[in-house]
């Protein structure tokens, strides 16, 4: 089977509030965009990468990527993104769909993910306790309920859906209600989503503080 990994990486990091679009953040001289699709193609479980890159930074990406590597033009939203990437690689068994900002992801997470796949789940999610207590609320910041944490979990990427599924999902998607992930879509077609164990270095790079910290790890391991 044909895996297929799927990178958007057409944000503007806003909650970054950097000059550039965030994946062409560096850490230790090399964009986060570079960094991630480097990861992808060292578990050696990859057989193609596309990146969903911003308009006019096409060149740009693939100027700083691998040659072979696949780039698109991203949308608007993270989902009009992801579904550029899977319009231009239609010739895939798995898909496996990595935030560009998750630039520290451990190479053996990746491959757990497609381990999951290959032994026949057809969704897969990296998952984490979450150390704080998640509360709802209403608009005006009343407390509408406290969710038992202990049924909590931050989801990471990559996702890794059978293709088929993936692409029924994103046919069934509207735009009005937008999922924040990818596998999001997949729950509303009511199929079985299979949380893995996730790896703290798969963090989101999203704030200053993440920037920072993802920094110093760099830092620490490059010396
Ligand atoms: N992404 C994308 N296309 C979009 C929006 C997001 O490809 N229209 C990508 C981002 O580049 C990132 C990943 O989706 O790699 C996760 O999104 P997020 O962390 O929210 O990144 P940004 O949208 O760039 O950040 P922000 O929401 O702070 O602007
Ligand atoms: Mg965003």
């Amino acid at each position: 089977g044909r895996v297929v990994a799927l990178v958007p990486a057409a944000g503007r990091g806003v909650r970054l509030g950097e000059q550039t679009p965030k994946a062409f953040v560096t850490l230790a001289g090399t964009s986060m965009m570079r960094l991630s699709v480097d990861g992808l193609l060292a578990s050696g479980v990859v057989d193609h990468v596309v990146v969903v890159a911003p308009a006019e930074l096409i060149g740009a990406a693939v100027a700083l990527l691998p040659a072979g590597v696949q780039v698109v033009e991203g949308g608007a939203e993270r989902i009009d993104s992801v579904r550029a990437g899977i319009a231009a690689a239609p010739d895939a068994d798995i898909y496996l769909v990595h935030d560009a900002a998750r630039a520290l992801t451990p190479t053996s997470l990746i491959a757990r993910v497609v381990a999951e796949l290959r032994s026949g789940r057809k969704a897969v999610v990296p998952a984490l306790e979450v150390t704080d207590t998640i509360k709802t609320v209403d608009i005006l910041g009343g407390v509408t309920g406290t969710p038992k944490r202990s049924e909590l979990r931050g989801i990471q990427t990559p996702q890794g859906f059978d293709a088929a599924l993936m692409r029924r999902a994103y046919e069934a998607a509207s735009a009005d209600d937008p999922a924040t992930d990818d596998a999001g879509l997949v729950e509303r077609l009511g199929e079985r989503v299979r949380t893995i164990p996730g790896d703290p270095l798969a963090f989101k790079i999203t704030t200053q503080l993440d920037l920072t910290l993802a920094r110093a790890l760099t830092a620490a391991t490059t010396k």
